[in-house]
């Protein structure tokens, strides 16, 4: 035992040709080393305290299991006499660090499991020279940085696991179709990542974004964000439909202000609607013919149904639409779509675009209303009375509605603050009980 030791040793701090020769002259030794369990083509060595791994082992060797050992540093010599190597488990070890091309003379490996150990960098060179390699386990560690160029090589990677690190930057950009083309599992969930470069990752491979997974991070709130999610979502992907508990993020950055993103659709209230949703329904269009002063209620029945739907009204014609002020009730949204007019003048005739979005499924529909409000003097049988006492009311009405619209022209494209405002009312104002019915 000690002369292997030292062999480890030596061949660790020189690099000579000679020492070279001195490892292949163990690869030729064929005996169980101690502590191992050794079949055909198979050595387990877990739970045998070892600090290093075994240098005699047999040259025919497919699988290698030095999980739950005592290794802490990983040589160059350490995998030199392994030409048929294919899995090499070493999952729950102390390994700190890999040296240069520690893997280069197992170039056969498949699969490779450093999970559960105390690696800090993924380096550049760390897993150069495994042109077959196909899973990578690195779930468990200390990991903070993955160099740029550290997956380059990989030709054969299918899954890759970093899960239960502290990663705050991954290089989405070095992942591409080519270099990667099997690559279907890239698991980054639970690190610490905050703000990921979403273009990049919207440039990923389809087979990557599939099976990215990125839940129980530190993600800040943020609308790109959103519409990848929203988009992985609505096509089924794993990586957003599993764990849909797990996908949080901070808003503005704070840990306290935590938003479950995909459950709670709250957070939306910052986003464009148009944005946010990838699938639009048809319009449903209708008409709607009113006499002035009675109170117009306008559903935003769509194809869309269930709970949870968001509401947006916005006036199409070129005027602005009336403001939901706090203290104007003229016009209301309520949380269930409705939008009412109450003591309609024949200015608030125009389309009425009420656009819902279910943020769960990406979907958004629209529904317009063409309304048409009809002053009483257009009435065949109004008399003349009635004529003047319209004309005072309307008049009255107009002072009304222009005292109580603070609305200007450019204050009304969309999305505009004033939309927001209508929105935020329509989520926070009366519950159920209190909304009219049409
Ligand atoms: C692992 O090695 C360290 C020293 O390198 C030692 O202190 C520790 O007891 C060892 N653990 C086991 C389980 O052998
Ligand atoms: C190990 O790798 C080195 C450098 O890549 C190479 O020179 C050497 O021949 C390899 N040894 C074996 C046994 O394959
Ligand atoms: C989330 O991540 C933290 C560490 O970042 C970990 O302790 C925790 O177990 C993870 N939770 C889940 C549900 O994965
Ligand atoms: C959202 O993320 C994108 C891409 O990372 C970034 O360009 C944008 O500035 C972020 N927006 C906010 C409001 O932080
Ligand atoms: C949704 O998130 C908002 C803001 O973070 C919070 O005030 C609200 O209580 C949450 N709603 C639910 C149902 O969790
Ligand atoms: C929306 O934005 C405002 C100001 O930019 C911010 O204070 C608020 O927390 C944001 N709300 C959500 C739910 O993101
Ligand atoms: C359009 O709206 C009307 C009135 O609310 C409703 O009865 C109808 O089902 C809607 N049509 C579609 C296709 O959603
Ligand atoms: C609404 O009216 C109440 C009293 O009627 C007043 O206290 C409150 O400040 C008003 N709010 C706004 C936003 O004008
Ligand atoms: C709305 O209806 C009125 C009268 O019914 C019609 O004159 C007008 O063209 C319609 N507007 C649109 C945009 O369809
Ligand atoms: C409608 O608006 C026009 C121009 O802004 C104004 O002249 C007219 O008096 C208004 N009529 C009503 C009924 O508010």
């Amino acid at each position: 035992m000690k002369d292997l030791t030292s062999t480890i040793m030596t061949c660790g701090s020189h690099l000579g040709l000679s020492l070279l020769l001195f490892c292949s002259l163990h690869a030729s030794e064929q005996t169980c080393p101690p502590k191992c369990l050794c079949l055909s083509d198979t050595v387990s060595c877990s739970f045998g305290g070892l600090v290093k791994p075994p240098l005699s082992l047999p040259p025919l060797l497919i699988t290698l299991d030095l999980s739950h050992n005592n290794l802490s540093r990983l040589g160059p010599c350490s995998f030199d006499w392994m030409p048929r190597l294919e899995k090499l488990w070493m999952a729950h070890n102390r390994i700190g660090a890999l040296e240069h091309g520690v893997f280069r003379n197992v170039s056969g490996l498949r699969l490779l499991d450093l999970s559960s150990n105390q690696l800090r960098v993924v380096e550049k060179h760390s897993f150069e020279g495994l042109p077959r390699l196909e899973e990578l386990r690195l779930f468990n560690n200390r990991i903070t940085q993955v160099e740029v160029g550290s997956l380059d090589g990989l030709a054969s990677l299918e899954r890759v696991y970093f899960s239960l690190n502290q990663i705050t930057h991954f290089p989405f950009f070095s992942i591409r179709e080519h270099s990667h083309p099997s690559l279907a599992t890239l698991d980054l969930s639970s690190n610490r990542l905050a703000r990921l470069p979403w273009e990049e990752v919207k440039a990923l491979p389809r087979l990557v974004q599939q099976g990215l997974y990125l839940h129980n991070n530190s993600l800040i709130c943020n609308c790109s964000m959103y519409t990848v999610f929203l988009r992985w979502n609505l096509m089924d992907y794993s990586s957003a439909k599993d764990f849909l508990n797990e996908h949080i993020c901070r808003v503005g950055g704070d840990p306290k202000d935590l938003v479950h993103f995909l459950r709670n659709s709250s957070f939306l209230l910052n986003c464009s609607m148009e944005k946010l949703a990838v699938q639009h329904l048809p319009v449903n269009r209708s008409k709607r013919v009113v006499l002035e002063g009675t109170t117009v209620r306008l559903d935003c029945q769509t194809s869309l149904g269930g709970t949870g739907l968001l509401f947006t009204w916005r006036y199409t014609s070129e005027r602005c639409i009336n403001q939901p002020g706090k203290n104007n009730t003229l016009i209301r949204v309520f949380s269930n779509g409705i939008l009412e007019i109450r003591a309609a003048t024949v200015n608030d005739s125009g389309l009425y675009l009420c656009t819902a979005v279910d943020a769960g499924k990406a979907l958004s529909a629209s529904r317009e209303v063409n309304v048409t409000v009809l002053s009483p003097a257009a009435d065949p049988f109004s008399t003349g009375y009635t004529t003047l006492l319209t004309c005072i009311v309307t008049l009255l009405l107009i002072l009304l509605y222009l005292f109580l619209t603070p609305c200007r022209r450019s204050s009304c494209r969309w999305p505009t603050a004033a939309y927001l405002h209508i929105i935020v009312s329509s989520v926070f104002l009366p519950s159920e009980r209190d909304q009219p019915k049409i």
